[in-house]
């Protein structure tokens, strides 16, 4: 990535694997906006109509639908912070979400600039997403709903691996190190050799 473009750095991976984890230090790095589509819908989680919506998808592991969340993300890239880029954090998650961004992008003459995986064993998955939930309290974070996000990441969020590794845009990241050495890999992967 050359200095001065924009980067939009997409991040995609199973739940737990660590990428709000590595956007909140990586956001610092590149003095980029982290944009994580999870958080965003849960803000939106509430008494209206919409909110009660969205809080039926996210408590049963389940995606949001394709147009509420490309509505969500525009909105959002379209604001000046946004102006040098952003790091996406579990966005694109279905191919339509991939095509409906690539289309947004072309429109403005720019493009997802690198595609991170972290990839990650289940079980050390599933122990990571209990042992937050028994500590924070997440809704979704229960053995149930996990099971119901991984088989949502197999089903529909691995296919927009393929979607960009056609394009040559995926670095793989092996999410099971240590917070630090998994930042060194992405770091590695991303900086021109
Ligand atoms: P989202 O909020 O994106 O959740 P997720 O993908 O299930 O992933 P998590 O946030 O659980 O994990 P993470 O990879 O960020 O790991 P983290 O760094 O937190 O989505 C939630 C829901 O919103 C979805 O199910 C869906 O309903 C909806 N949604 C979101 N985006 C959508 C979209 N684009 N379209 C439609 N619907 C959408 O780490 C996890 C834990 O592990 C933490 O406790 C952390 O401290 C620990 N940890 C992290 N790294 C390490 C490490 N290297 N070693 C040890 N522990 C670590
Ligand atoms: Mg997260």
């Amino acid at each position: 990535m050359a200095i001065g473009q924009q980067k939009w750095i997409v991040f995609i991976g199973p739940p737990g694997v660590g990428k709000g984890t590595q956007c909140r230090r990586l956001a610092q790095q590149f003095s980029l906006p982290h944009l994580s589509t999870g958080d965003m819908l849960r803000e939106t989680k509430g008494v209206s109509v919409l909110g009660q919506m969205v809080a039926g998808y996210i408590d049963q592991g389940r995606l949001a639908p394709d147009d509420l969340v490309m509505r969500l993300v525009i909105q959002r890239i379209e604001q000046p912070e946004f102006s040098n880029g952003c790091l996406f954090d579990g966005f694109p998650r279905t191919v339509p979400q991939a095509e409906m961004l690539g289309a947004y992008f072309e429109s403005k003459g720019s493009g997802v600039s690198v595609v991170i995986q972290l990839q990650g064993e289940r079980s050390e998955l599933i122990h990571r997403i209990l042992e937050r939930g028994r500590r924070e309290g997440r809704v979704d974070d229960n053995q149930a709903t996990v099971n119901e996000r991984l088989e949502v990441f197999d089903r529909q969020t691995a296919p927009v691996l393929d979607y960009y590794g056609q394009a040559g845009l995926v670095r793989i990241v092996d999410g099971m190190q240590s917070p630090e050495e998994v930042f060194s890999a992405i770091l590695n992967s991303i900086q021109p050799q």
